[in-house]
């Protein structure tokens, strides 16, 4: 990967993959069915054992909580973790609100650094452009909060291809959360932030439906008060026929599904991280897996490479059947 393109936390001696992050969101314990939150720390724990110090999260993650977790893991030895986490969404009663005025946006960072009891973020984003804030405003307000030097990078998340041409035209190597996989291919977006962005890829396993436990059935498998009967793709037929398929060409080639879904999305052109939620145990090791996967068989990039993986190398190592029904994705 491209120097540039690389985020690190002020001490990076332990850092062993920087585009690798772990995602914070389903941990904190609310809306993604049933949870332990003693299992999810121990997800948080074991993934630095394994070397991860990238983790994202939000204030508005299960109102605070999960923030208030990894606080638990950055205690006492701040300067070795990447923080990222993100403002412009807040819980008014049951609903989400978009709140990014520069006020607004200064207010949740002081509470973030309150959970979090750090004195600095590594990285601060607009988590969602706000309709009623320029996005040029917001960005605005990120250069102050780094200019006071509460936040050492800012960054942005969910911005279309033409919101990152109006805004970014002046900018280079913003950290940009894209929601990218297999069922949602906004290559696009990666390509218009091929100079001005660090593309992250947000929700790779798609909340659930790339994985191999229960939510990977959709809709029928999680319960009426779990969030992701919000997700269309959760009951859109096309997708579930396809992820049926998808399940169907890795068990006959015995390969994992995470680490085809994980391999593929590495080596797609424009992409510079990947930051997937895991709550479980076996989901983490899936993970684990899947990096194994990659390492094993030298798909990794380096220096000068757009992408994390070689992509010649992953078409040779990922079934070619398997890598012709990614590349296609469901019929939407
Ligand atoms: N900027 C933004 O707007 C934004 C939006 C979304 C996400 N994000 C970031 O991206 C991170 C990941 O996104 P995400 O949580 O939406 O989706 P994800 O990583 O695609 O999926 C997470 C869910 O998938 C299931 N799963 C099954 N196998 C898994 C495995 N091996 N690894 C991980 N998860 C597995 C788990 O649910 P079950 O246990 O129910 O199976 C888990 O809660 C978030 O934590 C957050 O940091 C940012």
């Amino acid at each position: 990967m491209k120097k540039e393109k690389i985020l690190l936390p002020k001490d990076p001696s332990n850092v062993k993959r920087p585009w690798l992050w772990i995602g914070t969101w389903s941990m904190g314990g609310e809306g993604f069915g049933i949870h332990d939150e003693r299992e999810s720390m121990r997800v948080l724990e074991s993934a630095v054992e394994k070397g991860i110090r990238h983790f994202d999260t939000a204030g508005f993650y299960a109102h605070g909580r999960s923030e208030e977790l990894l606080r638990k893991v950055i205690s006492g030895r701040r300067e070795e973790f990447f923080v990222s986490s993100k403002g412009g969404l807040v819980w008014e009663g049951r609903r989400v609100e978009h709140r990014a005025s520069p006020k607004k946006l200064g207010n949740q960072l002081h509470e973030t650094l309150e959970r979090l009891n750090v004195g600095y973020l590594d990285l601060y984003q607009l988590h969602w452009p706000d309709t009623e804030i320029p996005v040029r405003e917001s960005i605005d307000a990120l250069k102050e909060l780094q200019g006071k030097e509460l936040i050492r990078y800012w960054g942005i998340g969910n911005l279309t291809a033409k919101q990152i041409k109006e805004n970014l035209k002046e900018e280079k190597n913003v950290p940009h959360q894209v929601h990218f996989n297999p069922i949602r291919n906004s290559q696009g977006v990666l390509d218009e932030g091929k100079e001005h962005c660090i593309n992250c890829v947000i929700t790779p396993l798609e909340q659930g439906l790339l994985g191999s436990g229960k939510s990977s059935r959709g809709g029928e498998a999680i319960s009426s008060k779990d969030i992701r009967n919000r997700n269309p793709y959760f009951s859109n037929p096309n997708v579930l026929k396809w992820n049926k398929r998808l399940d169907e060409l890795c068990h006959e080639r015995s390969r994992a599904k995470v680490s085809m879904v994980m391999t593929w999305i590495c080596a797609q052109r424009h992409v510079h991280a990947i930051i997937p939620g895991p709550r479980k145990m076996e989901q983490l090791d899936e993970i684990m897996n899947a990096l194994s996967f990659m390492e094993k068989n030298e798909l990794v990039e380096q220096d000068k490479a757009d992408a994390i993986l070689s992509l010649e190398r992953a078409k040779n190592y990922v079934p070619r059947d398997i890598w012709r029904h990614l590349d296609k994705g469901p019929l939407l």
